[in-house]
């Protein structure tokens, strides 16, 4: 190999996330050893899952963000309905309210699933709320980990951010809205915290009641989980998860400091309503807010997060 190769290769290598270094017989070596995802074993997992065969993926190991990369599908004309990307590294993942999502490369879960949906996007209220549901009781009978959601998208476990979500509908009329779904979830332990906002996080293998289950059988879970609930939304909407995502619920009945520019203020969690709002006792009544609207955090921990993009949902 001549030195220009070399140093492509190298500069490849260090645009998918991998640490390279030079030995003192100056070859160069992976920092860390790597175990990317077996696409065959994915295959398999899918199959059980019951995301296979109706369902299609692409499992890449890089790329900008796996919500953008079914975006350029859709925008060059290929449907993208029951499509799925996964990537093990994101050189510009996003996260909420245009935050980063970063993560070291093939040690977590970053997939997004494409779907169309009939009618316009109002029909896809609390979408989101629901998808938290599934994956959260998908992951947690599969780890024992004790998986709960923090208000509006947010994967939560003792007190920590294990993942999340990131829903984008583009709605063409009233006829079909096509919602690219992106999840994010932390397996191993990070180096430095993956995400840009302050957050405490934690990830799974730390959770993991006993060894923590291939990242393949994990993902093809939370592909099979989400598609089978896909199937019924526009049916039974998020109406149906109401009960289980308030027993999910980190605020319920928690003291909560609500910001927003006017300043802050204690209010008392009550739950989400049938439309995927949240409800809160502000002391002088029943406040109700939209993703987009307010910041929550609990009030003994700064865990703060305002919403606003109204393209997400
Ligand atoms: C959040 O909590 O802010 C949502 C994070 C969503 C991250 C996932 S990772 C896979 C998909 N691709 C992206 O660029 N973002 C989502």
């Amino acid at each position: 190999m001549c030195a220009s190769d070399t140093e492509n290769a190298l500069r490849t290598l260090h645009a998918d996330g991998l640490a390279i270094e030079e030995n003192h017989r100056n070859e160069f070596c992976l920092r860390e050893p790597v175990s990317p995802m077996d696409s065959i074993r994915l295959k398999n997992a899918l199959h059980q899952s019951g995301y296979l065969p109706a369902g299609r993926f692409e499992l890449l190991d890089s790329v900008d963000s796996t919500s953008s990369w079914l975006d350029r599908q859709a925008q060059s004309g290929l449907s993208i309905h029951r499509l799925a990307c996964l990537s093990e590294f994101q050189s510009a993942g996003r996260g909420r309210r245009g935050r980063h999502w970063q993560g070291a490369p093939y040690k977590n879960i970053m997939l997004s699933l494409g779907w169309e949906f009939a009618g316009s996007a109002n029909t896809l209220a609390g979408l989101s709320l629901s998808l938290g549901v599934v994956i959260a009781d998908g992951i947690q009978s599969l780890t024992g980990a004790p998986i709960r959601l923090k208000w509006p998208n947010d994967l939560w476990c003792r007190n920590r951010k294990l993942g999340g979500i990131l829903v984008e509908a583009f709605s063409s009329g009233l006829a079909t809205t096509r919602a690219i779904m992106g999840i994010g979830i932390n397996i191993c332990p990070a180096e430095v915290n993956p995400l840009d906002a302050g957050y405490s996080v934690t990830d799974l293998i730390s959770e993991c009641v006993g060894p923590v289950p291939a990242r393949e059988e994990i993902a093809a879970a939370v592909l099979g989980g989400i598609s089978e609930r896909l199937e019924r939304f526009l049916s039974d909407g998020f109406a149906a998860d109401l009960k289980r995502f308030n027993e999910l619920d980190i605020f319920l009945n928690q003291e909560i400091c609500l910001s927003s520019a006017q300043g802050e203020r204690i209010a008392v969690g009550l739950g989400a309503d049938e439309s995927g709002a949240y409800r809160l006792n502000t002391g002088d009544g029943e406040r109700i807010v939209n993703a987009g609207e307010l910041s929550l955090s609990l009030r003994d921990n700064s865990l703060s997060h305002t919403e606003t993009r109204s393209q997400e949902l």
